[in-house]
């Protein structure tokens, strides 16, 4: 069940899923770039249903920490952290459903906001994720908002006929501490 805790960032509003929001998520349908970004096979897609919408809405309800971003009134995409707590580490999901709203640097404040929220609520030690080599507006938000590439997967997934790479990320404890005040700076956050 859905415990994620409301976190306002200066432009977005990261809140748990409301009925409205399965309207938001039909209106945008399935974008050809958005499903590539996510190491999807574009070929042969089909246009996205409300039965879609709403389990997409319905799968954001059934996982502990996973927001719906708010913009301008709108529901426009999604961040999840999946917490392993003996660890004190989780893996950071991030994605804007909405493609009229990327580059406009609204990825940087959600995982900013998203990262103070793991380093000085949970405590976390370590928050980290992965990412398809091509996706390089993706790695550039991750980048500016303090993650460092880590290792690679050679190859590791098959699309459309093509061999390609993950990209592992990762942002530690120290580091976070290390750039935060940009972060405030940025943000607003206090
Ligand atoms: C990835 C995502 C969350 C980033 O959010 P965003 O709001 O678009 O990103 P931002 O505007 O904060 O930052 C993007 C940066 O990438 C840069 N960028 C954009 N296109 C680029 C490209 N083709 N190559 C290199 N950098 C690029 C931008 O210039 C910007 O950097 P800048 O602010 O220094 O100029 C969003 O684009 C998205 O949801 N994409 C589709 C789904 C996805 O890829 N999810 C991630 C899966 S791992």
């Amino acid at each position: 069940m859905n415990q994620a805790p409301l976190i306002e960032g200066l432009k977005v509003k990261l809140r748990q899923p409301i009925d409205t929001d399965i309207n938001d998520r039909f209106r945008c349908g399935r974008n050809k770039e958005l499903v590539r970004m996510y190491g999807g096979d574009t070929r042969n897609l089909k246009p996205l249903t409300i039965e879609d919408a709403v389990n997409f809405i319905e799968q954001i309800k059934a996982n502990k920490l996973e927001w719906c971003v708010e913009f301008q009134d709108r529901c426009i995409g999604q961040a999840r952290l999946t917490v392993s707590k003996d660890d004190r580490r989780a893996r950071y999901a991030v994605g804007l459903f909405d493609s009229s709203v990327w580059g406009k640097g609204l990825g940087t404040e959600i995982t900013q906001i998203v990262l103070q929220y793991a380093f000085e609520e949970l405590k976390l030690h370590r928050v980290d994720l992965r990412v398809i080599e091509y996706n390089h507006r993706a790695i550039a938000c991750y980048e500016k908002c303090g993650f460092v590439k880590e290792g690679i997967e050679r190859e590791g997934a098959l699309i459309e006929d093509k061999y390609e790479t993950d990209i592992m990320m990762s942002i530690l404890d120290r580091e976070y501490i290390a750039i935060r005040d940009i972060f405030i700076k940025m943000n607003s956050l206090n």
